[in-house]
């Protein structure tokens, strides 16, 4: 069946699309911030909305007002990789047309969960194999072309889910539409599985060579892409046109909930504004503080344990002070005198909250200040160490058997995940209630339950635990390794301020 939907204007009439084949031959727009490209997919969206399934990859959240008027689904991104997977399996089975919505995630949990949300597509059933749309905005964060401030491991999934969507997703109903502020930012076989290119405003001379090299144009002819004015793109490919066509998109019926900054008059300026501004509103001390996402804590981290392994005699400053004669201890005053240290610390109430690399530091200061001598801990010992004294075992639990088995386990899971699968290890081999969802979220060092949940079902993914539920929906979580599993506790309960759950 051949479809052919309206873009807008072309030179000699309308410009059309022909959806058969842009299934299967790609597309990719391009150009730069403002040209006009969300604009453009929302149309061929709006156009095709009756005859194909979509899928909309949405970094920002502008694309959940199709809903509305063309009944797609928002799937908000916020859930574990787990849910995403079942979900987009979910997605294909029933033909629905959805928006995975990213907007308020970080970069990093962005790519995690599009490569989640790709991959279960990807992975469907054969017999769900049906054509789908998937429209990507942004693909440039989702397939860069260089590492960034991200983890290796979000990238390579990321970068992986894209190449099998744009490389082998054709086979499997799967057609990919991206679309790029920079070329140059793009990985390079991601944008070269297109066939298709609808190509706006260019202005830097890299984006232009990489534009012209994937039209087969000389740089010269690429120019062109210099003048374009927003919303008109020039067309090439074969759902598109044979030879380069510019076109003017056409107009929409939604609306994009972001749109171009307006220039607005400034309000009369009134006589008090010294005081409007600084005097607070009574409310503001009640409102929580904003928490940006923090930096990433990989590069301080390794930074701090570099330092904790220079030799401190090769350091200038060192050479330079006064060498305090400190007297030899034994090693169980020594690992007495650390042990205190970190019990100090982790009294503190707002420990909770701060990374380990913030603690470790602390740790380090407060070493020199009770001049324990001898080679600090390293960061990864000092973790574990924070891990186990926060899961709040006793002497008689550190003792049994079951508890080394979880210690070993714990090995396996990266050192910042260790606080939290300890304490509810702890929780299974003594039988306590299941931690709420809260208690979770502090031990890992936020505030966030939804962070919590996807906790445990990144466990439950690599096999540690088993989550169910009471008959009267109370959590529990079992250890299939060492046989064990909490009582019955309530997922969201409050976490109460000594740490402890309340026996039930
Ligand atoms: N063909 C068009 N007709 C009318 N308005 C348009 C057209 N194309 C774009 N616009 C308007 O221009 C503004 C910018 O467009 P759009 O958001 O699509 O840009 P973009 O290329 O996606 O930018 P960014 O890369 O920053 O997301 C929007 O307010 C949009 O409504
Ligand atoms: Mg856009």
């Amino acid at each position: 069946m051949q479809v052919g939907i309206d873009m807008g204007l072309a030179s000699g009439g309308p410009a059309t699309l022909d959806i058969e084949e842009l299934l299967a031959t790609r597309l990719l727009v391009q150009g730069n911030s403002g040209s006009g490209k969300s604009h453009l997919l929302r149309r061929l969206l709006e156009q095709s909305a009756q005859w194909v399934q979509q899928v909309i990859i949405d970094p920002e959240g502008d694309f959940v007002t199709l809903s509305e008027r063309f009944g797609h689904v928002v799937v908000d991104g916020e859930r574990t990789e787990a849910e995403l997977v079942g979900i987009a399996n979910r997605i294909r089975q029933h033909r629905v047309s959805c928006v995975l919505t990213l907007e308020g995630l970080d970069i990093e949990q962005q790519m995690r969960a599009a490569a989640a949300f790709l991959n279960g597509m990807f992975d469907a059933d054969r017999e769900y194999w049906y054509p789908v749309l998937v429209v990507v905005d942004e693909a440039q964060m989702f397939a860069p072309s260089v590492g960034g401030d991200v983890s290796e491991d979000a990238r390579k999934a990321s970068l992986g889910a894209m190449t099998n969507l744009m490389c082998r997703g054709r086979k499997r109903g799967l057609a990919g539409v991206i679309a790029t502020q920079r070329l140059a930012k793009l990985a390079k076989n991601v944008a070269a599985e297109a066939s298709n290119f609808l190509m706006g405003r260019t202005f830097l001379d890299i984006d232009m060579a990489r534009a012209a090299d994937l039209l087969g144009m000389d740089r010269r002819q690429a120019e062109m892409f210099r003048d374009l004015k927003r919303g008109n793109f020039v067309a090439l490919g074969p759902a598109l046109s044979r030879r380069p066509l510019p076109i003017q998109i056409g107009a929409v019926e939604t609306s994009a909930r972001s749109s171009s900054p307006k220039l607005m008059p400034l309000p009369d300026s009134p006589q008090d504004v010294e005081d409007l501004i600084f005097t607070p509103d009574p409310q503001e001390f009640q409102r929580p503080l904003v928490r940006r996402a923090p930096p990433a804590p990989r590069p301080t981290t390794d930074i701090l344990a570099e330092l904790s392994r220079s030799t401190p005699a090769a350091s200038p400053i060192q050479a330079a002070e006064p060498r305090v004669a400190q007297p030899e201890l034994s090693a169980e005053d020594r690992e007495e005198r650390l042990a205190a240290v970190l019990a100090e610390i982790l009294d503190d109430p707002g420990s909770g909250f701060r990374t380990d690399a913030v603690l470790y530091q602390e740790f380090l200061v407060r070493l020199r200040m009770r001049r324990v001598p001898g080679p600090p801990m390293s960061l990864p010992e000092f973790r574990r160490r924070v891990a186990i004294s926060r899961s709040g075992v006793d002497a008689e639990t550190a003792a049994s058997e079951n508890w080394s088995t979880a210690l070993s386990l714990s090995a396996s899971v990266t050192d910042d995940l260790q606080g939290v699968f300890l304490m509810l290890a702890k929780a299974a081999v003594c039988g306590e209630p299941c931690p709420s969802d809260a208690r979770i979220a502090r031990a890992y060092g936020t505030h966030s339950a939804r962070r919590a949940r996807r906790l445990l079902g990144y466990f439950e993914e690599q096999g540690s635990i088993v989550v169910h539920t009471d008959f009267s929906g109370k959590r529990i979580v079992a250890f299939p390794d060492f046989g064990c599993q909490t009582a019955p506790g309530d997922a969201n309960a409050p976490d109460d301020s000594d740490g402890q759950e309340a026996a039930e």
